[in-house]
């Protein structure tokens, strides 16, 4: 058996949008005086919007009430989407285009498995909507990674088993996602030092393809 199709993350796989959610969540923390930085930064990655301000929150004295929180994460998500509006193809990240264009070439198909809400806008920006089978993101799912609910969700959209994708990551909580669903993970940039990743890389530029589609002998 063979990997017959791809799961790519969006955020730190397709496209850089770090330092887009960054700056947004920086102007938030400050607004509220809370203390942020890139490493607390980092923790965000492949984590959910109010997970995300959860782990901000965890920073304050304050308490916030719910209604509050919806709120600062509405205000967050604005800026973010107006600093979107800067992305375009130059933002897609290197060796993104030539692994699609190869995927293609072999008949593998490819979804995208995002925790992110914008992820249609974040696509169309980039000029990518129409590269991908299925579109699995956050609108459509009900628990974020690490739970494995939006990589089975777009291998159902694609109908091809669990066991025959393999997901790329950049995130811990999502190669946890992946794992949990029975997929192959492949990890690269932070990601490439979990420890329970099937597959490590720097970036999509010297990837291996043969030994992507490789089904792994001994899974976890
Ligand atoms: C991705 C990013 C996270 C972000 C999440 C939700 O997984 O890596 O940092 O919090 O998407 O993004 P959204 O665009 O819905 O706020
Ligand atoms: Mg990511």
């Amino acid at each position: 058996m063979k990997i017959s199709s791809i799961i790519f993350d969006l955020d730190g796989v397709i496209v850089s949008t770090d330092e887009y959610h960054y700056q947004a969540w920086k102007q938030i923390s400050d607004q509220e005086e809370i203390y942020f930085d890139r490493e607390i930064n980092e923790r965000l990655r492949g984590v959910s919007r109010m997970e995300s301000l959860d782990i901000i929150l965890s920073h304050s004295d304050k308490s916030y009430s719910e209604n509050e929180k919806r709120l600062l994460a509405q205000r967050k998500n604005d800026i973010y989407c107006e600093l979107l509006n800067k992305l375009s193809p130059d933002d897609i990240l290197p060796g993104v285009i030539d692994l699609l264009l190869s995927l293609k070439a072999r008949n593998i198909k490819v979804a995208i498995g995002s925790s992110s809400k914008n992820t249609p806008f974040i696509l169309k920006q980039i000029g990518l909507t129409s590269n991908f089978d299925a579109i699995a993101d956050g609108n459509s799912i009900k628990n974020s990674k690490p739970d494995p609910e939006v990589f089975l969700l777009a291998a159902k959209m694609l109908g091809i088993p669990p066991v025959e994708c393999a997901v790329i990551e950049d995130a811990q909580a999502g190669i946890d996602a992946a794992k949990a669903a029975g997929m192959k993970a492949v990890g690269i940039g932070s990601a490439a030092n979990c420890l329970n990743a099937d597959m490590k890389l720097s970036d999509l530029t010297n990837l291996d393809i043969d030994q992507l589609l490789e089904v792994n002998e001994f899974r976890s």
